[in-house]
């Protein structure tokens, strides 16, 4: 039987990986001040003995307000970069899996509560609200405080925000940048026609509508390690009758690739509650199809690959090539382990936890 291709090394720019499971950016609210602490090092510690071919760090904010709760991790000032790179000394000593980070900003969805307190915006002036800022003065959703319209000094300190946070990326030693341009935060708001009314040069056309998200990119792109990887998480579509659409994220994703983005990360949906997602297993498989048939760029698939045979199906049919998981292997950090059981392959594991596998298997190694 030939190797899964789940388990065949691949390479995103020149970042070598040993299997093609990627470990999802997952935001866990737990930073105090934008600053990582112990439950960064537990969780992304437990995620780095997985087995997984990469590691993403959570949504990471370039700035203070573009925090989308209190709890956000940043990369916005000296004492956010030491209080990361602790954790990252802690992670690295036991596990050499590649780890790159999210940057975002979080834009009109920033000063919300965190998730397990319902997501509700916190206006400003409230304790631990601030005020948010867009690309149009216009809220996420009815009765909520609108966000301020982005003037020019605006945009080139977010610009710079993300340059600034990718140095310090380099600095930490970060495999690689994965820019957030999905989910309703700032960079999609540019892009979604539904979140971006301006007249000026960043507003109307797709052109015009790219342009500050591209900027980023190049600003990133130019800021980070030159031999490692930026690439980027879209959202294929806004799900919505005049949102953003496939066609526009293949546009996207051209006009990329041209920028030297060295991978695409196909998510959807976040600009509008108005939104219906037909959520079932690989339910975003579609749109990374769609992506991959337009590019020569590696597209990695998101959203519900939960089961072994589903994700090497994924690779096998040519969809994608690479799949990531988030609530699977948050559920089960052993996901990795488990697969390659399923398909008899080796895997490499902790020497500390050699002992915990079943005398059928003997599947791990060193
Ligand atoms: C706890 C949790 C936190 C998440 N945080 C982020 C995040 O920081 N950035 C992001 O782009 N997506 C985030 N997501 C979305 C996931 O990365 C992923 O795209 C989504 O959950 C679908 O994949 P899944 O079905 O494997 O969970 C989060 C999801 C979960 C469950």
């Amino acid at each position: 039987m030939s190797r899964p291709l789940l388990f065949t090394p691949t390479q995103i720019g020149n970042l070598k990986l040993d299997n093609r499971i990627v470990i999802a950016p997952m935001a866990q609210y737990s930073a105090e001040d934008g600053q990582m602490n112990e439950w960064h090092l537990i969780h992304l510690g437990q995620l780095a003995s997985s087995g997984a071919g990469l590691l993403t760090i959570e949504a990471t904010a370039v700035t203070p307000d573009g925090r989308n709760t209190r709890g956000d991790v940043g990369l916005y000032s000296d004492d956010c970069e030491s209080a990361m790179a602790r954790v990252l000394r802690g992670v690295r000593r036991w596990s050499d899996m590649p780890i790159g980070i999210q940057l975002n900003h979080a834009g009109r969805k920033a000063s919300r509560q965190k998730s397990w307190e319902g997501g509700a915006q916190v206006p400003p002036g409230q304790p631990d609200g601030w005020t948010t800022y867009a690309p149009s003065p216009l809220a996420f959703t009815s009765g909520e405080t609108p966000p301020t319209a982005l003037d020019r000094d605006g945009l080139a300190a977010i610009r710079n925000a993300f340059a600034s946070a990718a140095r310090r990326a380099s600095r930490l030693g970060l495999d690689f940048i994965q820019i957030l341009g999905a989910h309703g935060y700032l960079l999609h708001e540019f892009l979604s026609p539904l979140s971006n009314q301006r007249t000026d040069e960043y507003g109307g056309s797709l052109e015009n509508r790219m342009r500050f998200p591209l900027e980023v990119f190049e600003a990133v792109r130019d800021a980070f390690a030159h031999d490692r990887p930026v690439t980027m998480r879209v959202s294929a579509t806004d799900w919505l009758e005049g949102g953003w659409s496939v066609e526009d994220t293949i546009a996207f994703v051209d006009a990329l690739q041209a920028r030297g983005c060295a991978a695409i990360n196909v998510s959807s949906g976040g600009s509008s509650p108005a939104q219906r997602i037909p959520i079932g297993p690989g339910y975003q498989v579609p749109l990374a199809r769609a992506v991959k048939h337009a590019t020569t760029l590696p597209v990695i698939a998101v959203g519900l690959i939960t089961d072994f045979e589903h994700a090497e199906a994924i690779l096998s049919t040519g969809d994608a090539d690479l799949i990531a998981l988030a609530r699977a292997v948050l559920y089960d950090p052993r996901w990795p382990w488990h697969a390659a059981a399923h398909f008899g392959i080796q895997i490499k594991a902790p020497k500390q936890y050699l002992r915990s596998q079943p005398n059928r298997l003997r599947n791990l190694f060193v």
